[in-house]
This record gives C-alpha cells, sequence and structure tokens, in this order.
C-alpha cells in the first residue's frame, strides 16, 4: 500500500486572532476581527461576509467585551502549552502559527517593538520545536489594527508597505533560528474578498471602493516580494511561502458561455495571487481586467522590479470546498462557502450546518492545476469542515464526519502525489482545535480534533478534550496515511 513521502509534514493550523485571546495583555492594540459580533444561527447559510461598516468600527472601539468572541478566543495565549502538547501527542511535525503585529508593534504611527510579546513568542516557537513540531509561521493572519483604517485608510495606503516590512523584517531577524517556513499574508485573496480582515478597509460599494480593494492587493504584493527578497538575501535556509484561498469553481453547465465565465473566475479569484506571488510578474489577463473595470491602480516601474525580484519558494493555499458558476445564475441556488458564496453543486451533497459542499477529488484537481501551473512545491495550508456539536457525558465527541471528510481528502491528495506526481510536502488541518470561527464569530462552529468546552458567549469549563478524530488523525501520522 502506498504511504504519503518521508518527511512530509502533517500538522495543524491556526491563528492568533482566533485563539489566542488576551487581546488588550501586554499594551495589545485593538484589530479589526475583535470588533466582530458572532452571526445568529439562522443566517449561518446566507451570510457573505460579515458587514464591517464605519459603524461598526466606532461602537467596536467601545462596545462591551462580551460581545466580541476573538477577544477571549480559546485563550490560547495562555494554554498553548497544555494545547500544543495534545498536537504532539497525535504526532504533528508542524505547527502553523500566527503573530499578531498589533502585540509588536502596538503603535503603527511610532514601530517601537514591544519586548514583552518579542519575549512571548520566543518561549512559544521555542515549545513548538522542543514539542516536535517545525513552526510555521504567518506573519499577517486576518489581524489588521483597528490603525490601519482610521490612521492609513487600509492596505490601498502604500505607507503600510514599509511598515508592514519592518514588521516582516523584524519577524525573520528575531526567529530566523526558530522556524522554517513563513508566510506574509493568510489568504491574501481576502483583500478583495473580506477587505475588512484582509486588508483592513470598512465596507463600502461601488468603483471607487473596488479601486481600493486592489490597490491593497497589489500593496501586499510589494510588501510580500520585499520580505522574499530580503530572506533570500539574508537567510538563504528558509522557505518562504506564498497563500491565497482557493476558491474552487466548475462551470455550471457544460455550456461554453459558463465555462467561459468559470475560467475568468478562476483567473481573476483564484491564479492572480499565485501568478504574481509565484512568478513574478502580473498576468495578461490582471492588465486587462484592470483596463475594462477602469481600476486605476497605482503601480509604479520600481515595484514591478520589486515583484520581479521576490518570488514565493512554495505555494500554499486554503482548501475548504467546491462551488459552481454559470453567465446566468437567474434562480439556481447558492449557498455559503469560505470567503465566497457559490452556486449550489446538484451532484455534491451539504456537509455541514453553513451549507458548505465538501469535495475530497476537487482538492485533487486544485492540486494537479496548480503544480501544473507554478511548477513549485505545495503545502496545504488549510483544509477541514466545522461542524455544531456537543461534547457527550463521559467527554467524547463522535465527529465520525469529520473522520471521513479527513479520509476522503486525504485519500485524493495522496492520489495527487502518487498516481499523479505532484511535488506537496505539508498538509496542516484547520484547525486542530476548537477556536472561533473567522467569518461568523462563532464557538459553534467547531472545527478541531481536540473538543474546548466553551459556548458562543465564552461560558464553560475551558477543559480541552480528545474527539474520535484525535485519535484517527494520530494513526494517519504514524502510519504515513497507508491505511486511508
Ligand atoms: C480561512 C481562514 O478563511 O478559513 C481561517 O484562513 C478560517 O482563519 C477558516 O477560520 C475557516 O473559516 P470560518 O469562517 O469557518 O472560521
Amino acid at each position: 500500500m502506498s504511504t504519503f513521502p518521508k518527511n512530509f509534514l502533517w500538522g495543524g493550523a491556526m491563528s492568533a486572532c482566533q485563539a489566542e485571546g488576551a487581546w488588550d495583555v501586554d499594551g495589545k492594540s485593538l484589530t479589526f476581527p475583535e470588533i466582530v459580533k458572532r452571526i445568529k444561527p439562522e443566517e449561518r447559510t446566507t451570510t457573505k461576509q460579515v458587514k464591517v461598516t464605519e459603524d461598526v468600527v466606532k461602537a467596536g472601539v467601545t462596545g462591551p467585551v462580551e460581545d466580541y468572541p476573538k477577544r477571549w478566543g480559546i485563550d490560547f495565549y495562555h494554554t498553548y502549552k497544555e494545547d500544543v502538547k495534545l498536537m504532539e501527542e497525535m504526532g504533528f511535525s508542524t505547527l502553523r502559527v500566527s503573530i499578531p503585529i498589533a502585540r509588536i508593534f502596538p503603535d503603527l504611527t511610532n514601530l517601537a517593538p514591544n519586548e514583552n510579546a518579542l519575549k512571548h513568542y520566543d518561549e512559544m516557537l521555542d515549545y513548538v520545536r522542543s514539542c516536535g513540531m517545525e513552526p510555521l509561521v504567518t506573519m499577517s493572519h486576518f489581524d489588521p489594527p483597528i490603525q490601519v483604517w482610521t490612521e492609513y485608510g487600509g492596505w490601498s495606503n502604500k505607507e503600510l508597505i514599509d511598515i508592514y516590512f519592518t514588521y516582516f523584517k523584524l519577524l525573520l531577524d528575531r526567529f530566523h533560528g526558530k522556524a522554517k517556513y513563513w508566510v506574509p499574508f493568510n489568504e491574501i485573496s481576502a483583500a478583495v474578498h473580506a477587505p475588512y480582515k484582509g486588508a483592513g478597509i470598512v465596507a463600502d460599494e461601488g468603483h471607487d471602493y473596488e479601486t481600493r480593494c486592489w490597490q491593497a492587493v497589489h500593496n501586499q504584493f510589494v510588501a510580500s516580494a520585499r520580505i522574499f527578497k530580503y530572506a533570500h538575501e539574508n537567510y538563504p535556509e528558509l522557505a518562504m511561502g506564498c497563500m491565497t484561498a482557493i476558491s474552487s469553481r466548475y462551470a455550471y453547465t457544460c455550456k461554453p458561455e459558463d465555462v467561459f465565465t468559470c475560467d475568468r473566475y478562476m483567473e481573476m479569484n483564484n491564479y492572480i495571487f499565485l501568478d504574481v506571488l509565484s512568478k513574478g510578474s502580473y498576468p495578461y489577463y490582471a492588465w486587462k481586467f484592470f483596463t475594462n473595470n477602469n481600476y486605476d491602480i497605482n503601480i509604479t516601474e520600481e515595484e514591478l522590479q520589486e515583484i520581479k525580484e521576490g518570488t514565493a519558494d512554495w505555494i500554499g493555499f486554503s482548501y475548504y470546498q467546491s462551488g459552481c458558476i454559470a453567465k446566468d445564475e437567474t434562480g439556481i441556488p447558492v449557498t455559503a462557502g469560505n470567503l465566497k458564496k457559490g452556486l449550489k453543486n446538484p451532484y455534491l451533497s451539504t456537509s455541514n450546518e453553513w451549507g458548505w459542499q465538501a469535495d475530497p477529488l476537487g482538492l485533487r484537481i486544485v492540486v494537479d492545476r496548480l503544480y501544473d501551473r507554478y511548477n513549485k512545491p505545495l503545502f496545504i495550508l488549510e483544509n477541514g469542515i466545522g461542524r455544531v456539536e456537543n461534547l457527550e457525558t463521559d467527554h467524547t465527541v463522535h465527529d465520525q464526519y469529520r473522520i471521513d471528510f479527513l479520509r476522503a481528502h486525504l485519500k485524493e491528495l495522496k492520489d495527487s502525489i502518487n498516481v499523479d506526481g505532484c511535488d506537496v510536502f505539508g498538509y496542516t488541518w484547520w484547525s486542530p482545535i476548537d477556536v472561533v470561527s473567522s467569518a461568523t464569530s462563532e464557538m459553534a462552529k467547531r472545527y478541531g480534533f481536540i473538543y474546548v468546552d466553551q459556548d458562543d458567549d465564552g461560558n464553560g469549563s475551558k477543559e480541552r478534550y480528545r474527539k474520535d478524530s484525535f485519535f484517527f488523525y494520530k494513526e494517519v501520522i504514524k502510519t504515513s496515511g497507508e491505511d486511508l
């Protein structure tokens, strides 16, 4: 029976803003995720992204802590040792964590590093290593400080390129000996698909808003390229990755119009981000897209040169589900998905309370396409299934659906590697432990192998318990996925 490659990195992915809590500890400043209230259960399948307006920001800055679940998260800032220990028990060889700029530079207008926060991450990364895991660090995971908006008007402001580069550089200079794998921006596509969390831009609509979002993406491309180049010149032993959220789409029918629409969608919603960061230049279709939509993006010759000189060593992406798309979508049922809604696929079933349609073969399709397109090693940085679930009286959680989801996706991934010949070097499950949902701020959307006894309001014992999937993943890792 075949296995995954020797040295394949097995682990889990999490983010500081959904797990750490401790929102005001050690001088940390307030961030966008910490002003997002949870949605009501009846909004689960209809919500695209929570709308963060100017009023929401104002209310959030002064609002009561108990309205904002990401302020307490699962208290990972204080419980990381206990939590990482459980991941060690599963046999993880990597753990993807993020570091928030709001802790390291509490004031973006005065870049004085916060030594207490740096010390915390010194200790945390050391601890992760001591548990046999190679840390993989996301430098910016959906956590722009509120100041990004109030002082700079969001990432469309080029001043943030220098500010974030200073921050990225500080992280590498300080922690290069403690973590080998780095990603500048989580799901960089979020700057246009969920601008408040991707780019610190509050909700608006219209041409100017869309232009600002694309400008924000461009600015993040430049910041990424600059840190890639810096790492290559100063720390060649590091492996620098880029990342986007893959919103995979199939044409709803085989009508050529639908196929054409689907191809265009895939370009501007998925490939553009990896094309620029991996190949070092804008693809032809992006220039056309900007011109055809009259998006007047400020892109200088010097920046294009920077983008050319700093490219990613490997391609990272998240994949949760697929969806469909048609030229004329009138009357076709729509459902929610990660970052974006899509047309329901009549050939797939609904796999969670949020309407997401799992598609394991879709992962193989994506891996094969990305490997063909970039010919660089791939890393599945996020894949998982969030469900509403209950702790039994004997402290077990019988999450057979999660085991089925994981098994099916890993089978396809293994075939991408062993049958199709793609170079994939790691897989980090989102999330090894229950955390607060990014899109909806619900604790009830549980992804973990480890159950956290805490409800949407932050009540509960906070104890951690192993779900059935914990033991399944442990066995998968032990046997290198031989018996799936
Ligand atoms: C990705 C993010 O978009 O999807 C994670 O990188 C997030 O931060 C994950 O948690 C799942 O999304 P959600 O909204 O279900 O938590």
